[in-house]
């Protein structure tokens, strides 16, 4: 860890170990927040990115809290729009919040940057968007999820480079641990567990034991399918749950994070037909695990890239049975809840048709007529061998092309027609199915195929 202990009794960081442009761009917001006398912090995962690393340091994403009054955010913000005229500016809520984007920039890349009023939350019920109001700093970082996540770091002089760690983020760092900074914090926002996964996965961090109790406790009682019930409108089991499996799919550890979420029980604050325990027995569970496992490889190997919706999709798929409820909680697109809906049927269809031992060509026959999100998604949720025999389809079959062309034939001497066609599909079915290896097999096999059209015939 780089933070350093001082004589005042504050860790320290230093700034010096950003990167040049970004230490840049944070220097216009100082010198802004100075010149009026607010305190500037940097807050959040920038902190506990600084703190963790070694050597220099690059953010993509800052997150800067101003001990000001309301709207301090959008002037330290306009004092940087002024440097730096390309950036894209937007003001959000009544509590002014400005967020700054560079998208692209030849010198900063991507990086976003929210500056905000120091401000608390209130949770109007669970899982509930909250209601914000000004506050100090204190209150700011106590308003968050993880102790690692709520310290700050003062931007501005005097004390710059001091911690400000009112609930030990520092110990937990050293510790390896995430813990929740109150007892209603899993009550107040579930989407907390999921981001927790992703941290624990990322940083091979482990939940405080409290911490675990305390989702525990919250996912046991019933509270959100409460709300749910209650309200219609949980944005932190809709909307703000699909971004945070965004992130997790979009991250390298998203099969680490997702084991640590199905050892909670998490998957059920996505929809209570995912509650991986009444579901699934221990082997069932197992099976699921091998399933994504594989897929993981068959991504890999066959650059098969599902994207981060896709792979909510696959989730949803491979837990729930018989209902796309999940798809339409999460507000997936409309495309993803029509192939959810139809999953059954089709699953259904294909597993009726599909005999274990089928032959490839046949394999090729049944399949051909679906999508191939459809197919994966069924695959995702069924035993060998029909899982076998849909990525041996989507990897291999499907794209094996016919040994011989149309033009083969013409100059072979059959008579161009639609029975070319038919012709083709046989040889193409024989090349599946290893019958014929090579042009002039093929050609051989024309022959013996029984044709009406052969060679100079003339035949119908
Ligand atoms: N936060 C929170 N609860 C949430 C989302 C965010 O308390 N449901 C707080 C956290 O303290 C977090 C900060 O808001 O540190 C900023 O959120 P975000 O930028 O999403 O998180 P980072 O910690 O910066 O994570 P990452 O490293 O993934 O950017």
């Amino acid at each position: 860890m780089a933070g350093q202990g001082s004589s005042q009794g504050f860790e320290r960081v230093s700034i010096e170990r950003l990167v040049a442009p970004l230490r840049a761009v944070l220097s216009i917001a100082i010198a802004a927040a100075e010149a009026e006398g607010w305190q500037l912090y940097l807050v959040g995962g920038g902190v506990r990115d600084l703190i963790l690393a070694e050597g220099m340091v690059g953010l993509s994403d800052l997150d800067l809290v101003v001990d000001g009054v309301v709207g301090a955010g959008v002037k330290l913000a306009k004092a940087l729009q002024e440097r730096y005229p390309e950036v894209k500016l937007e003001i959000h809520g009544k509590f002014q919040t400005a967020a700054l984007t560079w998208n692209g920039d030849p010198v900063l890349g991507d990086l976003s940057m929210d500056l905000a009023t120091a401000r608390t939350e209130r949770y109007e019920y669970p899982a509930a968007n909250p209601v914000v109001v000004a506050s100090s700093i204190e209150l700011d970082l106590f308003r968050r999820d993880f102790s690692v996540n709520a310290m700050a770091l003062r931007l501005t002089s005097p004390g710059a480079g001091e911690v400000l760690d009112f609930y030990h983020g520092m110990e937990d760092l050293a510790a390896r641990e995430l813990r929740v900074l109150h007892d209603r914090s899993f009550v107040d926002d579930p989407t907390r567990i999921f981001r927790g996964a992703r941290f624990a996965a990322r940083f091979g961090f482990e939940f405080e034991s409290r911490t675990r109790a305390l989702f525990e406790a919250a996912i046991g009682s019933g509270i959100y399918e409460q709300s749910r019930a209650e309200h219609g409108k949980v944005p932190a089991l809709q909307a703000r749950l699909k971004s945070e499996l965004k992130y997790i799919f979009q991250s390298p550890h998203w099969k680490s994070a997702l084991r640590i979420l199905i050892d909670l029980e998490a998957l059920q604050c996505i929809h209570p037909s995912l509650n991986t325990r009444d579901c699934l027995d221990a082997a069932g569970l197992r099976r699921l695990w091998r399933s994504w496992c594989r897929m993981e490889v068959w991504m890999r190997d066959f650059g098969l890239g599902l994207g981060w919706q896709g792979m909510v999709e696959v989730l949803v798929a491979s837990c729930a049975r018989d209902e796309v409820n999940p798809a339409v909680e999460l507000r997936l697109e409309a495309g993803a809840i029509d192939r959810l809906t139809q999953l059954p049927e089709i699953e259904a269809e294909i597993l009726k048709s599909l005999q274990p031992g089928a032959l490839p060509s046949q394999v090729y026959q049944v399949l051909r007529a679906y999508d191939e999100m459809s197919l994966i998604l069924v695959a995702a949720r069924s035993d060998d061998p029909w899982r076998c025999q849909i990525w041996k389809y989507l990897t291999q079959y499907r794209s094996v092309k016919p040994l011989l062309s149309g033009q083969d034939l013409k100059s072979l001497g059959y008579p161009a027609g639609k029975t070319f066609k038919l012709m083709l599909h046989q040889v193409l079915m024989a090349t599946l199915d290893g019958v014929i290896c090579d042009r002039d097999e093929a050609i051989g096999f024309c022959r013996t195929i029984g044709s009406p059209l052969t060679p100079n015939s003339g035949g119908t």
